[in-house]
């Protein structure tokens, strides 16, 4: 649920701080990356040292370290964040929320802040019943920031009431029900193919080519994070992506991953092929080692079975296609061309003569064709980025 989310913990001065290396730890736990920030009042009742260990990154509480002189800016932490969490959420940090008054980091984030916000308040009973707080409160949810409720039970001052800080669990399951609606393909099957394929010559040598997996690997995550049953066929990769809707298949030649692709498309609804498939593979795969008794060596190749090609013919009505064009030239028209002959619905581009993109980097700049409308050409960015992009497209294209 929390795979890549990027959530910004906003600690205040309340008693329930003490929680918050165990909210921090179901967070992580369920996948999701935390940065912690907190006031100079939460940092006395809970170590930086903690919450720094199990976020496993530093914790900001000023806006410059005095002793390394290094610059934590509120406006690139907030952008950064999915999602920005106060809690717990004291008074005093409430009506500052509420009326402007932004004279720390923590508020100086809140403020800059473009991701959706959570608070869950922690005070004493009758603090929480007043009315300057119950309007702070209702102020902050015009704003269309999200109340998680204080919970009734046993206080720290020893009387009984609302005001406890809702449970670490509580506050995972607003935030998880939450990314959970946000799930567009929810239910849906998809097939990615990503990294390189093997083709054997002998048991020791191989044709093979450049692919990490990383394009293919992030768009299956993007998928799977939009809610997608995702069948991830791999081939040759060293990345093990884990998420709990990933499901994969290794396979290491083109014949390999023709044979699972064919069969498991048929129950997909999307099929995203990133895979990097050898084109041609040695005739005769030799048993033993080929000794190099002679001065040159001929290997006949065959063509393999354009697995792309022959999904876009057994597509149905009900299914979408995408693949991926890598060129070192004439991009635009090469890509075309297979979008037409190969029965896709949109492929996606990449150049070898474009710095940063295509095989092995993190970072690849693509530009998506359909039959519909005209190329849309995207800057490089990380292939995180690019599998969003890549994903906007398919949920366009489904109307979603
Ligand atoms: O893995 P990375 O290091 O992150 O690099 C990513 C990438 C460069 C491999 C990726 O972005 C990419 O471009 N993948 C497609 C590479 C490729 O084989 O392109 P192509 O233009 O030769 O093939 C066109 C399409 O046909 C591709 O979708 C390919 O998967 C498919 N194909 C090709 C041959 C074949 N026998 N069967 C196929 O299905």
């Amino acid at each position: 649920m929390f795979h890549q989310k990027k959530i910004l913990l906003c600690v205040t001065g309340s008693i329930a701080a003490y929680k918050t290396p165990q909210l921090v730890r179901l967070l992580v736990k369920a996948g999701a990356e935390v940065q912690v920030l907190a006031t100079e009042a939460a940092l006395a009742f809970v170590t930086p040292l903690s919450l720094a260990t199990v976020s496993k990154r530093p914790v900001y509480s000023q806006y410059f370290e005095a002793k390394t002189g290094a610059w934590h800016n509120h406006v690139e932490l907030a952008l950064w964040a999915d999602l920005l969490l106060i809690a717990p959420a004291s008074a005093n940090t409430l009506g500052k929320m509420a009326n402007g008054i932004c004279d720390n980091l923590v508020l100086a984030a809140y403020f800059s802040a473009k991701c959706p916000v959570f608070f869950a308040p922690a005070m004493d009973l009758d603090m929480y019943q007043h009315p300057a707080t119950k309007k702070n409160i209702a102020t902050l949810q015009q704003y269309g920031n999200v109340l998680i409720p204080a919970e009734v039970g046993e206080l720290a001052s020893g009387l009984s009431g609302e005001g406890r800080m809702a449970e670490p669990e509580h506050i995972v399951a607003a935030l998880a029900q939450f990314f959970q609606q946000k799930q567009p393909l929810k239910g849906i099957n998809v097939m990615v193919s990503a990294g390189a394929t093997h083709e054997a010559i002998d048991p020791v040598r191989f044709i093979g080519n450049h692919s990490s997996g990383k394009m293919g690997i992030e768009i299956a995550l993007a998928l799977a994070n939009a809610g997608a049953n995702v069948q991830l066929v791999a081939g040759i990769t060293q990345l093990k992506p884990q998420h709990p809707n990933i499901v994969r298949t290794d396979v290491r030649s083109a014949a390999e991953m023709y044979e699972a692709c064919t069969q498991i498309f048929p129950q997909c609804s999307v099929g995203v092929m990133c895979a990097a498939v050898a084109d041609y593979a040695p005739t005769v795969a030799h048993d033993q080692k080929i000794k190099k008794n002679e001065p040159s060596l001929t290997i006949e190749l065959t063509k393999t079975k354009d697995i792309l090609k022959a999904l876009g013919a057994q597509k149905t009505e009900n299914q979408l296609l995408v693949g991926f064009a890598l060129e070192t030239e004439n991009g635009i028209a090469n890509a075309q061309k297979k979008l037409i002959e190969k029965n896709l619905d949109a492929i996606v581009l990449n150049t070898m003569q474009d710095a940063g993109a295509g095989f092995a980097h993190d970072t690849n700049k693509i530009t998506i064709l359909d039959k519909y409308t005209k190329p849309q050409i995207f800057e490089l960015k990380t292939k995180a980025a690019v599998a969003q992009d890549i994903l906007h497209k398919i949920l366009t294209l489904l109307n979603k």
